[in-house]
């Protein structure tokens, strides 16, 4: 920078003296400004050329993708530095390594598959993994054991995003409205890879595998299994298909008898939140709900973190007033600021309530191994009550799955749209602002490392104050929310992202 400066001086003197000296005509004078800028700037080694620009984009997303330096012998490398090719489209070429073919496997050659195509779904993997604020199971209900990760994928949520980036001509917004769960397409050399079910005695403490069982004696016996398992793949993963496992409880129901004939592996729409893994994290409640005291909410606070970035209030105080009610019998109806984020989360979560939670059991003696959701008996055979005039209700689970998506989006705008299902839900998201917003905030802290600001400016009582360079980086991420909202492609957002200043330079605050 002060080297600059210094050039900047000197050739400022050069041209004053020179300008006197020669007394020259404006054009000849214009030419020879250009010359002798260009001549100083070399000489002081200052690099203007975008070469070198180049190269660091290459170096930064080849880090970013594959994890790993670039060599400077990669061909890639080697065209970049001569010129021949950008260092955007350098980079493109190594994400396109990730790109799914019919059967959702990235390409092999001679039976090897694509050893940097597998790098780079590996580490989109994990950043889409981190986007979620649950991102295992772990035990929210006393008997959830080990074995649910066996048979419900936890990373399903963020196979619906890698499905849309790396499947070519998949709508962006399918992620919140596949009808259908999408599993990890793995690959192991081992020709009779067995999986297994494991389970824990928990008075002695035993792990068991497979169709092992124990007794509380500690004697580990073979039996036949309840129900046949179809498990989570293992191995290198190397794409993602449609789910085709159907688990189907076929087992005697002396302890949950709700599972039997279930799927365990049921989807119920909306991509994304339809998954079982979905459901399983985010909900601490096991249901029937009664949409009162007991609702979904923990869910419904989550999912607008995950894919809208809303963080709670989610209303404004003025938004509320209607919902307030003073003689109900609810604490939170009574207060404006209750509300506030009641009002979101609550009329949200009624979109699920008609799943309740079940078990499936590895024999009848056995404590529960594999937690899932499944419908509850009876729903949508009562008439639906509408909002907000309901209060705690035995038959809530069994009314129609209403509710509806009321939040402040980042530029102030009221959403308040009536939800009829679940999957109606992942309609409503796909046409707000907020969802394509937030993955491009989610994308431009990846790949350049700033975090926007996306909180809600118009906010009377929580606005925060955004300094020029945090605006800046607000903007862009709004503009790119546009981008990705008409352009459906994930691709060309982290083309844009890649080929902006702001990837090379982050700390220009441009
Ligand atoms: C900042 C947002 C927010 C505000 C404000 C808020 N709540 Fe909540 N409330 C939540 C969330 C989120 C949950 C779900 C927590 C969970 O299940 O983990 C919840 C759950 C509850 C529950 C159910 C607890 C249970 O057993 O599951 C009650 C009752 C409740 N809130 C009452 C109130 C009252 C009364 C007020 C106002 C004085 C209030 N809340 C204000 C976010 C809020």
């Amino acid at each position: 920078m002060i080297g600059k400066k210094i050039v900047k001086i000197l050739v400022k003197k050069i041209i004053q003296t020179t300008e006197k000296k020669l007394m020259m005509s404006s054009g000849a004078f214009k030419i020879m400004k250009f010359f002798c800028v260009g001549l100083v700037l070399s000489l002081f080694g200052v690099t203007t050329n975008s070469s070198a620009n180049e190269i660091k984009r290459l170096e930064k997303c080849y880090a970013l993708f594959v994890k790993e330096r670039i060599l400077k012998t990669n061909p890639l490398w080697i065209q970049v530095a001569a010129g021949t090719l950008t260092g955007t489209d350098a980079c493109m070429r190594i994400f396109d390594k990730g790109t799914l073919d019919s059967t959702g496997k990235i390409s092999q050659s001679a039976g090897v598959y694509d050893p940097i195509g597998t790098k780079v779904l590996s580490s989109f993997l994990e950043f889409h993994r981190s986007q979620f604020e649950v991102k295992e199971y772990f035990s929210k209900f006393p008997s959830n054991d080990l074995a649910v990760a066996d048979v419900i994928d936890a990373n399903e949520p963020a196979y619906h995003f890698l499905y849309s980036l790396f499947k070519p001509n998949e709508p962006f917004s399918n992620t919140l409205t596949r009808s259908f769960g999408l599993k990890s397409v793995r690959f192991s050399s081992f020709a009779n890879r067995t999986f297994s079910v494991t389970g824990i005695n928990k008075t002695l403490n035993v792990v068991f595998q497979g169709n092992q069982t124990t007794d509380d004696s500690g004697a580990v016996t073979v039996a036949a299994l309840p129900w046949s398992i179809t498990y989570v793949p293992t191995g290198n993963f190397i794409g993602i298909a449609p789910e085709s496992r159907l688990n189907i409880v076929t087992h005697p129901p002396t302890q949950d008898s709700f599972s039997l004939n279930r799927n365990v592996n049921e989807h119920f729409g909306s991509g994304v939140i339809g998954t079982q893994a979905y459901l399983i994290g985010n909900n601490n409640k096991p249901g029937p709900v009664t949409g009162g005291v007991t609702s979904y909410r923990a869910w419904s606070k989550n999912l607008m973190s995950d894919l809208l970035c809303r963080s709670l209030p989610s209303l404004r105080s003025s938004d509320v007033l209607t919902y307030v009610k003073i003689d109900s019998t609810l604490s939170y109806r009574k207060g404006i600021s209750c509300m506030q984020c009641h009002a979101s989360l609550d009329y949200m979560a009624g979109t699920i309530r008609d799943v309740r939670n079940a078990s499936v059991f590895r024999n009848n003696n056995d404590p529960a191994d594999v937690q899932f959701y499944t419908k509850v008996a009876g729903s949508g055979t009562f008439p639906s009550t509408p909002y907000p005039e309901m209060e705690e209700d035995a038959d809530f689970s069994k009314r129609p799955a209403e509710g509806s998506l009321h939040y402040r989006s980042y530029d102030g705008t009221l959403v308040n749209e009536s939800v009829s299902s679940l999957a109606d839900l992942g309609q409503k998201i796909i046409l707000s602002n907020d969802f394509y917003a937030c993955t491009a905030k989610r994308y431009y802290r990846f790949l350049t490392g700033i975090d926007a600001d996306l909180s809600d400016l118009e906010d009377p009582f929580n606005a925060p104050v955004l300094s020029i360079g945090k605006m800046n980086a607000r903007n862009q991420v709004i503009n790119l929310g546009q981008q990705l909202k008409q352009q459906q492609s994930l691709r060309l957002l982290i083309k844009s992202i890649i080929s902006s200043e702001t990837f090379i330079h982050p700390d220009a605050g441009i």
